[in-house]
């Protein structure tokens, strides 16, 4: 399986995967019909203009993605050193074989080993996702509190967020 940094040509790519994740409830916070061109074309837009965009090709179909994740900084100069809007997804048939560990090590990697200037990266997870949870913790990540009744689930009922953050132990100010 190839991991790369993605740009403009995977995103017919992108959108059929998020959509098959998004299909299943419980993992990103956006719904089926939100995914649309729009919405990964802001993505790799702002991943490949100061951001951070890998994809893993499908092993027996190259033009096929099966995991993304991205992050890019907010824009605003005071938070220069803080990377957010985070996303990782996994494609639901691959999940659970240890390539949401591999892409995401490949992220912290290149920002430990290249990018002395970002010294915080930042997520947001739902509280029902204790798998996710676990997971971000064995990378480093820690929670940072509660965001109480912030996700509203399909069933009507209120969840919390939990925001996560890592940082960068080559970080230099
Ligand atoms: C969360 C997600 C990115 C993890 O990627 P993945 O490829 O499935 O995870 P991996 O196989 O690399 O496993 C990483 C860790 O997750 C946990 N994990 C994986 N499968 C698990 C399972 N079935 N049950 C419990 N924990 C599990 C383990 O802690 C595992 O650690 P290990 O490497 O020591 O075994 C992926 O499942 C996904 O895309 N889920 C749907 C979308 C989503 O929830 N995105 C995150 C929103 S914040």
């Amino acid at each position: 399986m190839k991991i790369r940094r993605a740009d403009q040509r995977d995103s017919a790519a992108l959108l059929k995967l998020y959509r098959c994740v998004a299909d299943v409830e419980g993992g990103i916070s956006r719904n089926t019909n939100e995914i649309n061109e729009s919405f990964i074309d802001e993505i790799v837009t702002k991943a490949c203009n100061g951001g951070f965009i890998y994809v893993a090709e499908n092993p027996f179909h190259n033009d096929i993605l099966i995991a993304e994740i991205h992050t890019y900084p907010t824009g605003i100069q005071s938070l220069q050193h803080t990377l957010g809007h985070l996303q990782i997804v996994v494609h639901p048939d691959f999940q659970g074989t240890g390539i949401g560990r591999r892409i995401f090590s490949t992220l912290l990697q290149d920002i430990t080993s290249n990018h002395k200037k970002i010294a915080r990266v930042e997520l947001i997870v739902r509280e029902s996702n204790t798998r996710a949870i676990t997971f971000y913790k064995t990378l480093g990540f820690r929670e940072e509190g509660l965001f109480e009744r912030r996700i509203l689930n399909a069933n009507g009922d209120l969840e919390s967020d939990i925001p996560m953050a890592w940082f960068n132990p080559n970080f230099i100010q």
